[in-house]
């Protein structure tokens, strides 16, 4: 018996789990169910990624401690894991003592190993907020081109890539302040230390996809830099030992986050696991990373060499998924597209999905797409059509005519020995997940036993004088054949297979048990096992994404709805009562025809987009307007809004708003109100 330890990335706690997240859950999920069916010994573990400037960060925003954040976060994904049948063992948060241990442990085996240098850095500080920048909350204009509003690592607009220092104008997006240069000590990896053993480790058979090693082979090429592992205090992790106010960069304790979960799960749960077996240099165990292809630099070179550094095995091998879209472009909140786990999870069945995805997986690193028309033909075609099908049509004659017993001998030996057979193929793709066509094969499958069945017809039987033993035979190889896609799509269907198991009332649902076939083999009533997509569920979800992002992260999509509703009521009945006014009151808005220059999100906000609007005035008006939940800046830009032009100015958190748009706004969203072609920037509306 194979003794295997999985893992998953490990998200991070600052956000919901979403549709791109799960297919790598998913696909390690079905494997290790699958391996687990093959009779082999997997746990299967994983953590919420818990530090980071973003999680303090969103902490503040939150105005609760980092430790309240990433618990209640935490929470929220372990829900949303379950929801989909994701089978972990243990599910921790690399914000542990244990991983605290680890982390300082594996550093200073790599620093008494001379893996670790330090010397000065020079950095942009926020003098308000007494903290570094790291060039995603530094803004200014470009050194090249001298376009305003540019990160601190290269310009959106020519493309070029400079250090933050060079950037003219900085300011710290989180406080507006100038920042200044100032430096400190930072702890370096050295990397170059590991050139070759790395060279040779990617080259390993089976460590990583082939595609992956070439791409590594670039980075060779170009030569390893040592590895900044040190963040200045204020920073939520792990101190560095004998480095006062030195904080672990988040990456260093992420992966080793792997282990600790896993020494967790054996303190809590399972004492009777030895830890060195699994970790010890010489190991003999398995251990698999699944991963998303945009971490793999981390763990293909930092992770390996960090774990040799300190004397411990390295991973057996690297699983990486490429990336998802849904509608064929990636996800996105104004479409609708940018689907929560949760969001799913109200209008949808999780195994629709589980089976969608499984559909399209294979080994190699390639993106996916979601297409929700072709999602919905595929599981109705599939599973409904073909697979539960085969059951519903047989189990009813089995229970009313036969006393719930199938028959004592099987008619068609051959043909049900021919789908045994076929579960060796099945689990070989299972192993290599090749999902795609383990799934091919039972499809076909399938289509044989539907065959079978349309050219025997036991229903027409059924009607026949003296044909009872006929449509018992029938219909028991019916359920026999049934028996065998269903052990076949446990792994990608654990509930689906729950329930058969229960209908078929069998001990054991693992591969080797499909072997023996059921003869005089009792059977409790049929109930329906899966119903069809409602694609007006699916709709509703798409909808509901577009709704669920104007409400605050931590609020329940239902709870916003159900506000949203009652504030329409009351809008409603306000319309009825409103005070009238004269027409000199109304002249006092000073309404504008205005052109939106250029819209951009604001960092911070999730309601908010920064509007720049020419009102045909000298200067382009600044406005912040709530309405990122209807509106991609994208679709923005050109467009004629209304705007109140003598509003008093609002100084905001992220600057001063000049005035505001005009919007319709109901329960569906938030409608810009927008004067026909031919008005002008600067028209006076009335
Ligand atoms: N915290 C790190 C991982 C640390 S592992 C020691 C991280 N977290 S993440 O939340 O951003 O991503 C978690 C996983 O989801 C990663 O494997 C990532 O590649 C994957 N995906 C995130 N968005 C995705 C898609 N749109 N499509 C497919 N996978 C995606 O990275
Ligand atoms: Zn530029």
């Amino acid at each position: 018996m194979r003794k295997i330890l999985v893992t998953n990335a490990l998200p991070y706690a600052n956000g919901p789990i979403h549709m791109g997240h799960l297919l790598g859950y998913i696909q390690a999920d079905i494997w290790v169910r699958a391996m687990r069916a093959m009779g082999h010994d997997v746990t299967y573990v994983c953590a919420d990624d818990a530090h980071g400037t973003a999680i303090m960060l969103r902490a503040e925003a939150n105005a609760i401690s980092p430790e309240q954040q990433i618990a209640n976060v935490q929470k929220e994904h372990e829900r949303d894991f379950a929801g989909f049948g994701i089978s972990f063992d243990h599910y921790d948060s690399t914000h542990s003592d244990t991983n605290k241990a680890r982390s300082q442990e594996i550093y200073l085996k790599n620093r008494d190993a001379g893996n670790i240098a330090i010397r000065p850095v020079s950095q942009l500080f926020d003098p308000e907020k007494q903290m570094f920048l790291s060039d995603r909350f530094i803004k200014g204009t470009c050194p090249k081109c001298k376009a305003d509003d540019q990160y601190g690592d290269s310009c959106e607009v020519c493309g070029t890539t400079y250090n933050a220092t060079e950037l003219e104008n900085p300011r710290s997006t989180l406080s507006g302040a100038t920042p200044v240069e100032k430096s400190s000590d930072h702890y370096f990896f050295k990397l170059p230390n590991f050139t070759e053993y790395l060279q040779k480790w990617t080259r390993d058979s089976g460590r990583l996809p082939v595609s992956i090693a070439n791409k590594l082979d670039e980075w060779f090429d170009a030569g390893l830099a040592d590895w900044d592992i040190s963040r200045d205090a204020p920073y939520f992790g792990f101190e560095i030992p004998d480095a006062p106010n030195k904080y672990f960069y988040v990456w260093v304790d992420a992966p080793i986050g792997y282990m600790a979960s896993f020494e967790n799960y054996i303190k809590t749960k399972r004492p009777d696991l030895n830890f060195d077996d699994y970790w010890k240099k010489d190991s003999q165990n398995e251990v698999y990373h699944f991963i998303g292809k945009d971490i793999v630099y981390f763990h293909a070179l930092f992770w390996p060499a960090m774990l040799e550094g300190a004397n411990y095995r390295t991973p057996t091998g690297l699983f990486v998924n490429g990336f998802l879209t849904v509608n064929g472009q990636k996800m996105s909140k104004s479409r609708g597209t940018f689907i929560k786990a949760e969001t799913y999870l109200e209008h949808l069945n999780p195994e629709y999905l589980r089976y969608y995805f499984a559909s399209k997986l294979s080994d190699k690193v390639e993106d996916s797409d979601l297409n929700l028309d072709d999602f919905i033909q595929k599981v109705n075609s599939d599973l409904v059509g073909k697979v539960v099908n085969i059951a519903s049509r047989c189990a009813k004659f089995i229970n009313k005519d036969f006393d719930n017993t199938l028959s004592t001998t099987c008619v068609e030996a051959e043909l049900v020995q021919s789908f045994i057979d076929a579960g060796d193929s099945i689990a070989k793709a299972y192993e290599d997940r090749e999902f795609s066509a383990a799934i091919r094969e039972i499809m076909a499958l399938a289509d044989r036993a539907n065959q079978y069945i349309d050219e025997k017809k036991p229903w027409a039987l059924a009607k026949q004088e003296g044909q009872a033993q006929q449509v018992h035979d029938v219909c028991s190889v019916g359920i026999n054949l049934f028996r065998q896609l269903a052990v076949y799509l446990a792994p990608v269907l654990p509930s689906l297979a729950e329930q058969v198991q229960a209908f078929l009332q069998l001990d054991s649902f693992d591969f080797a048990s499909r072997k023996t076939i059921l003869l005089n083999h009792a059977i409790a009533p049929f109930q329906p096992l899966m119903q069809r997509v409602d694609p007006k569920a699916v709709t509703a979800m798409v909808d509901a994404s577009k709704d669920s992002l104007a409400a605050p992260a931590a609020t329940p999509v239902k709870a916003e709805k159900k506000k949203e509703k009652v504030a329409e009521k009351k809008a409603e009945a306000k319309i009825g009562e409103a005070e009238t006014i004269g027409i000199e009151d109304f002249m006092k808005i000073d309404l504008r025809v205005a052109q939106v220059l250029d819209a951009a999100t604001v960092e911070g906000s999730d309601k908010l987009l920064q509007l720049t609007l020419d009102a045909g005035e000298a200067e382009p008006r600044n406005v912040f307007s709530g309405i990122r939940s209807a509106y991609a800046p994208e679709d923005l830009k050109g467009k004629l809004v209304v705007l109140v032009a003598n509003l008093a100015p609002r100084k905001m958190r992220f600057g001063v708003s000049n005035g505001m748009v005009m919007a319709a706004g109901n329960a569906e969203g938030i409608f810009i109100v927008s004067p026909d072609s031919g008005a002008k920037p600067g028209d006076k509306v009335s």
